[in-house]
């Protein structure tokens, strides 16, 4: 029986490999003011139908459920969440759950000068801005949107109401963004926040990725270190992805690194889509359907029962099968185009980045 005790009230439920199901990442919507490169780089794309996303109280109360069975970190994402109507609405809702102990969004930053400070009232503990570039011109190249200045107002905002330690993800790809990590990581400094460069990943919906793209992190360490000098691993017991670091002047910063040294041995991260399917890893081909037992009144201890099998089921290992290919020179993208038209729960955008 894989339960943990724990010395809190509930016992931490583990899957196959002993990892356990603490943090979800929930997706409010599939659609994006962006269309960035390494994410969502096709000209049309199929959207998830509008009758099949989930309301706040429908996704309020499997975020109940699921705090039941551990999870205490819940991120929201996208597609880009802000352009859900009345996201603080749900933050709020989120919130009266006790045992939620960290609530926190990931957003490219378009609209949040607009929605900051309702956030903020609302008891969102943590922001992550999407931060790929500094340079107006290379933002619109990537984004193909002429959105770069609003991204600034809104890191700007969320800083003047009082969120801190903001984070920066920057997806590090070769030949595009490899001369601004230091810009970046400056930048990060004057508003108190961390950057953490992600590796370029193999995911649904990258149809653009190839290897010789992807800047690893030792090539980034490498770069880093020849501005700053030595710079040393930050020794900490983390499930998250990031390995942190510091540059001699004691700036910290992280590297994502799922594409050359997967975390899955101890990821206890798993996703919802805006439409209730529930994912286990973020390279999964199947996910668990949420909202069809929700919608037909299944009890809250009958959708408890769904969640405790899938996770106590779990085998996924995603980044490191993908890893593996590697090693045997058949390393291309995921999914096919074609497949990704006919399901859009495979994209990256529909399981929140
Ligand atoms: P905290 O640790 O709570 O700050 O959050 P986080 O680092 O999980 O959040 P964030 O949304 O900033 O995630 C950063 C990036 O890591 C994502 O955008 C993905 O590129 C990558 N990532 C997140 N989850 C996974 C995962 O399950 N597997 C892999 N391989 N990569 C992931
Ligand atoms: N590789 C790495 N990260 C990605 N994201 C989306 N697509 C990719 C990819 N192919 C992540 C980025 C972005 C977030 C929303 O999703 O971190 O900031
Ligand atoms: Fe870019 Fe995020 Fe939108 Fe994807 S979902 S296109 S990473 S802003």
């Amino acid at each position: 029986m894989s339960t943990l005790p724990l010395s809190r009230e509930m016992p931490t439920v583990t899957d196959t490999f002993g990892r356990p199901l603490r943090s979800l990442r929930i997706s409010v919507t599939d659609r994006c003011n962006l269309r960035c490169k390494y994410c969502m780089p096709e000209e049309e794309y199929t959207w998830l139908p509008r009758e099949t996303i989930l309301s706040f109280e429908e996704i309020d109360a499997l975020a109940g459920i699921f705090t039941e069975l551990g999870v205490d970190k819940v991120r929201l994402t996208g597609g880009e969440p802000l352009l859900r109507k009345d996201l603080s609405g749900l933050m709020r809702m989120l919130r009266r759950n006790p045992r939620i102990k960290d609530l926190a969004l990931t957003t490219n930053g378009v609209l949040l000068a607009e929605q900051a400070q309702a956030f903020h009232d609302a008891g969102l503990h943590r922001v992550t801005v999407s931060l790929d570039t500094l340079k107006p011109e290379r933002f619109k190249a990537l984004t193909r949107r002429d959105s770069f200045q609003q991204v600034l107002e809104g890191i700007e905002m969320a800083v003047r109401v009082g969120f801190k330690g903001l984070k920066f993800d920057t997806v590090a790809i070769l030949g595009y963004n490899d001369d601004e990590l230091v810009d970046l990581i400056e930048y990060g400094k004057r508003f108190g926040g961390e950057v953490r460069f992600i590796e370029y990943m193999d995911v649904g919906g990258a149809t653009d990725w190839s290897m010789d793209k992807v800047l690893s992190r030792a090539a980034i360490l490498r770069l880093l270190s020849q501005h700053y000098g030595p710079i040393e691993p930050v020794l900490e017991k983390s499930s998250a992805p990031a390995q942190r670091f510091a540059l001699p002047d004691g700036t910290t910063f992280g590297i994502i690194a799922s594409t050359t040294t997967p975390f899955c041995a101890t990821c206890d991260r798993s996703r919802l889509t805006a439409d209730g399917m529930w994912f286990l890893c973020l390279y999964a081909t199947e996910g668990i359907d949420l909202r069809q037992p929700l919608r037909a009144g299944a009890s809250r201890d009958e959708i408890k029962a769904l969640l405790l099998a899938g996770w106590q089921a779990r085998r996924d290992r995603g980044a490191e099968q993908r890893k593996e290919l590697e090693r045997v020179g058949i390393r291309a993208r995921l999914v096919e185009i074609e497949r990704l038209r006919q399901d859009p729960r495979l994209e990256m955008h529909t399981r929140g980045g």
